[in-house]
């Protein structure tokens, strides 16, 4: 059971007290947007890409972002002093606020905040080498995959389909393009090198994408932001897929075949590595 205490508009309250009025627009109409930020030993990490993304995505929708950098900072690292766990995930809900039930936005209304942090489960060295299975279905989604929205109908019934087929994640495809995993993003090996959907409207620009973007140009490894057909995604000797709480993965089964010899790749291990080696790093400093 968690029991760290969930922020609610400028207080702490224990997770048994934590309520939003029903008629939240985040409740009634999915209106608004959040983030997850990692925490190793403690600390955040990416936090900035991270809450520079959740301004974006206000922005985008047009709610007023209440907190500047530094007091969202101060509410994330009071959030990992709430649980137990060296490693946890922090979850940011700004959604639109309360107000009578109407679909147009209304005048002066305050946005609800929402933080709590919870344990992070890392993968194992044994769970990294055997990779995950990932099944291929149609994106269904709205058209504004850029923005990090709650409204996770369509992730949410990928996930659920992903599961009863024995997967972990779905990756998503429209009109034979690949656009994303339904909460991840998609990287091919291909020549030795990494290709990754262009980032448009459909896709969400995955914070750990370009953290991988940046090592792959550091470590000599090339990159590259293009089109993906559903054939190369089947092609492809090597598929990974990357988020803040799966970090980088190697799919070994796509749709109950094996992908290359059915284990973590070559790059994806070099990618695992250098992902870590980040991480200790960014500890150290
Ligand atoms: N999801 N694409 C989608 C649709 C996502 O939901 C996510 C992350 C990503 C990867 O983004 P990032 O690398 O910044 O985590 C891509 C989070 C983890 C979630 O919904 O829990």
């Amino acid at each position: 059971m968690i029991d760290g205490d969930v922020f609610i508009n400028g207080s702490w309250v224990t997770r048994s007290a934590a309520q939003i009025s029903v008629f939240d627009r985040g409740f009634i109409f999915g209106d608004g947007i959040y983030e997850v930020i990692p925490i190793y030993n403690r600390k955040h990490f990416l936090a900035n890409e991270h809450l520079g993304r959740l301004d974006r995505s206000a922005k985008s929708i047009g709610i007023n972002n209440p907190y500047n950098q530094a007091q969202w900072m101060e509410i994330v690292e009071k959030a990992i002093t709430t649980i137990d766990s060296e490693k946890q995930k922090v979850y940011i809900q700004l959604t639109r606020g309360v107000a009578p039930r109407a679909h147009s936005f209304p005048d002066n209304i305050t946005p609800t905040v929402v933080v709590f942090s919870d344990p992070l489960t890392e993968q194992t060295e044994v769970q990294a080498q055997a990779g995950t299975a990932v099944i291929t279905l149609p994106d269904i989604r709205w058209l504004r995959g850029d923005i990090k929205s709650i409204s996770l109908l369509g992730a949410v019934l990928a996930s659920e389909a992903a599961k009863a087929a024995g997967a972990t994640e779905a990756i998503l495809i429209r009109d034979e393009m690949v656009s994303e995993g339904a909460s991840s993003n998609v990287l091919l090996a291909v020549d030795g090198g990494l290709i990754s959907p262009s980032i448009n409207n459909l896709v969400l620009t995955g914070i750990t994408m370009l953290h991988i973007k940046k090592l792959c140009n550091e470590g000599g490894i090339s990159f590259s932001e293009q089109p993906v057909s559903e054939q190369q995604l089947r092609d492809a000797s090597e598929i990974m897929i990357s988020s803040a709480t799966r970090e980088v993965m190697a799919v070994t089964n796509l749709d109950g075949k094996s992908v290359g010899d059915g284990n973590c790749g070559k790059l994806c291990s070099r990618l695992s590595e250098l992902y870590r080696d980040s991480i200790t790093e960014f500890l150290a400093s």
